[in-house]
């Protein structure tokens, strides 16, 4: 019964298009179809992750970056203004008047993305965090839709995400998309990790790659303005603007740890063996290094 319940409740909060999952009532196959045909301009910027992979924090980072105005503290712009997604525009905004540079997230995975982007129009960051962390992070974050009417214990999520029912679909799949097909797109590859690590120093990997030169001052202030301490309080960047029937914080702070490796405190010893198989049968062979093991 309780099965058919899972079923029914995860029936009603996503659906399946093109081999990835998609939030009900926030998009539409049609929606995504028209993805590919919009208008990319050369100094437009993508931010693509998997979900719980740093996505608000590196749309934080892109936009201090990117825009003076936002530096300041002063203009009233949340997140979700400054960088928009592309498969979930819940504010219904007019894309081609946005003004230069544009800044848009996605969790799309590489073949849906607009096809200007695979002739190397516009950048496309791509942030990739731990599997493990994601995956708690995602789990807790399931707690957090009103319109997912369904406890998902910890067990079942667990199952939900090694085989990839959940937004977006595989971590894996979307992964291994991404970086074998890297080379059909401008892009730089960084970590929540490596943020995490140095973020002074992802900071100016960022600017380097959007050839953007700030002085010492502003990237302080970048710097500064991304901690996890700041964001959490920042009206405009910590998420609780966005709709409480979509998203309601009163059962989770989307900005909940902002740690590496958290997964040890939920993961059993066997989940996580699970997981080191997948990512050896799926990215084994990938000439790719992540840093998933820094404290
Ligand atoms: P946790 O749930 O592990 O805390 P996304 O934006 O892709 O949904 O990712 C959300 C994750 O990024 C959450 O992880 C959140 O706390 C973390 N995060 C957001 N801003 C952060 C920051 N400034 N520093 C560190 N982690 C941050």
């Amino acid at each position: 019964m309780s099965q058919e319940l899972l079923e029914e409740a995860l029936n009603a909060f996503i659906f399946k298009y093109k081999g990835t999952y998609f939030l009900k009532d926030l998009t539409s196959p049609e929606f995504v179809d028209a993805i590919e045909h919009m208008e990319v301009r050369e100094n437009d910027v993508f931010l693509v992750t998997y979900p719980k992979s740093g996505t608000v924090w590196t749309q934080q980072v892109l936009s201090l970056i990117l825009n003076e105005g936002h530096r300041n503290g002063t203009e009233n712009i949340d997140n979700l203004e400054r960088a928009p997604w592309i498969e979930y525009n819940i504010r219904n905004y007019d894309y081609n008047s946005r003004p230069s540079p544009r800044l848009f997230s996605s969790h799309l995975p590489y073949y849906l993305m607009p096809k200007d982007l695979k002739f190397r129009m516009g950048k496309v960051i791509y942030v990739c965090r731990n599997p493990k962390d994601a995956m708690v992070s995602f789990y807790h974050f399931y707690k957090v839709f009103p319109k997912l009417n369904y406890s998902i214990d910890w067990e079942t999520f667990v199952d939900l995400y090694m085989s990839g029912r959940v937004i977006s679909g595989s971590w894996f799949d979307h992964v291994r998309g991404w970086y074998t097909h890297k080379e059909d797109f401008n892009i730089l590859f960084i970590t929540f990790e490596e943020m995490k690590k140095d973020l002074r120093a992802a900071v100016l990997k960022i600017c380097k790659f959007l050839n953007v030169n700030l002085d010492e001052k502003a990237i302080d202030t970048v710097v500064e303005k991304a901690t996890f301490k700041n964001m959490k309080h920042d009206p405009l960047a910590n998420y609780t603007f966005f709709p409480r029937d979509i998203l309601d914080q009163s059962k989770g702070d989307f900005l909940r740890k902002g740690t590496v490796g958290d997964w040890k405190n939920l993961l059993t010893v066997a989940q996580s063996e699970k997981i080191d198989q997948m990512f050896k049968e799926n990215l084994g062979d990938l000439p790719v290094r992540f840093l998933w093991d820094i404290k």
